[in-house]
């Protein structure tokens, strides 16, 4: 059985642009597949402590599990739920990969250099992040990994890291699917990247200060929906969906689509030519208000226990899976 794995940090609540543009995806590819592919979804934890992080990030990472169950994932024997640091061979094949990875492929990569511009000591997990997260879909020999477009660059470094292991030592990990085929799988036009409300040109991320720029997962809906009322669009007075010239109107969109389960191109075609911005903007307004109402009403029917069951099951899983395909690798290199 092919499997399909993807994960999210907890550093803090999550956004709309993580919620929209990975778990929701994830959640419907899963729902769709889980009877016929394995479904991993793991908490990157190790992840998470490259920066700093919000509250407590045990606490957070139960929420980031219950987020996935309030978005209507379906458990059942083939979706598997663990914390990354709670298997670990993920940090070994890491030190591992690091040892097969070149310093020219990883510099290259485009987060490393946008998180560690400005600053005068950037530390080391930073840089190596994306060969933990090569760890952490070659262990469970991944095919499909949903992930937002900022992510794609990883998972090239991961083919390239797993092409070039087997190369050398015979078939031993499974090559993820091609970025191309990603999105196919995934079902997107393209890779889904939700933009800052103010800042229409960059992603919407949880590390901008300016609260109007981001939605959380646990604002109020009253609040999201002024958010998106004063969102940054631009003057010529036509929607379009032109992410290059017309990021700003092109995200609502994007957004309505996703909120609504809609195929984006359904949603363009209704309101393309609109000339009053303000009316798209009260009806993507009422739909996030709506979805963040919904959403927070099933998170708080989740219990705890509930997500400490799934880890329990999820973790003996993945730690024998990771463990044996560690022991593989291990003996391609001699050390078993
Ligand atoms: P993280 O937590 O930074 O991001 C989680 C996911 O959210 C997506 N995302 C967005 N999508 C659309 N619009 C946005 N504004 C937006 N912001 C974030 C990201 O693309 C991502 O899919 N490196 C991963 C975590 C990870 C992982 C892995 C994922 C670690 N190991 C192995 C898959 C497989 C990440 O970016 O986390």
């Amino acid at each position: 059985m092919q499997t399909i794995l993807t994960g999210i940090r907890s550093n803090s609540v999550l956004t709309l642009g993580n919620y929209l543009g990975a778990m929701l995806p994830m959640v419907r590819l899963a729902n769709k597949h889980s009877k016929d592919y394995n479904i991993n979804i793991f908490v990157p934890d190790l992840h998470s402590i490259i920066s700093d992080v919000d509250g407590d990030l045990r606490e957070n990472i139960i929420r980031t599990i219950k987020y996935y169950l309030a978005a209507g994932l379906e458990i059942n024997e083939n979706v598997h739920i663990y914390r990354q640091s709670y298997v670990p061979a993920h940090s070994e094949l890491c030190w591992i990969l690091n040892c097969v990875a070149t310093m020219g492929e990883t510099s290259r990569m485009i987060q490393y250099k946008e998180k560690s511009k400005g600053q005068e000591s950037c530390n080391v997990g930073i840089f190596d992040y994306p060969i933990l997260m090569a760890a952490d879909i070659l262990l469970y020999d991944a095919t499909y990994v949903p992930i937002g477009e900022d992510q794609f660059q990883h998972i090239e470094l991961t083919r390239n890291l797993a092409m070039r292991f087997n190369n050398r030592f015979g078939e031993i990990f499974t090559v993820p699917a091609k970025t191309a085929d990603q999105i196919k799988f995934m079902g997107v036009n393209e890779g889904i990247r939700i933009r800052d409300l103010l800042n229409p040109e960059k992603k919407m991320s949880k590390s901008t200060k300016a609260e109007n720029s981001k939605i959380m997962l646990d604002d109020e809906p009253a609040k999201a929906a002024k958010k998106i009322m004063s969102a940054t669009t631009d003057s010529l007075a036509k929607v379009k969906f032109d992410m290059f010239n017309q990021p700003g109107i092109s995200n609502l969109l994007q957004i309505k689509s996703l909120i609504s389960g809609t195929p984006l191109q359904d949603v363009i075609s209704e309101w393309v030519g609109e000339t009053r911005y303000g009316t798209l903007k009260q009806a993507v307004a009422d739909g996030v208000a709506q979805t963040l109402t919904e959403f927070q009403a099933k998170m708080a029917e989740i219990s705890d226990e509930q997500v400490y069951e799934l880890l329990e099951k999820g973790e003996k899983y993945a730690n024998e899976v990771a463990n044996a395909k560690l022991l593989e690798v291990q003996k391609a290199f001699h050390l078993r």
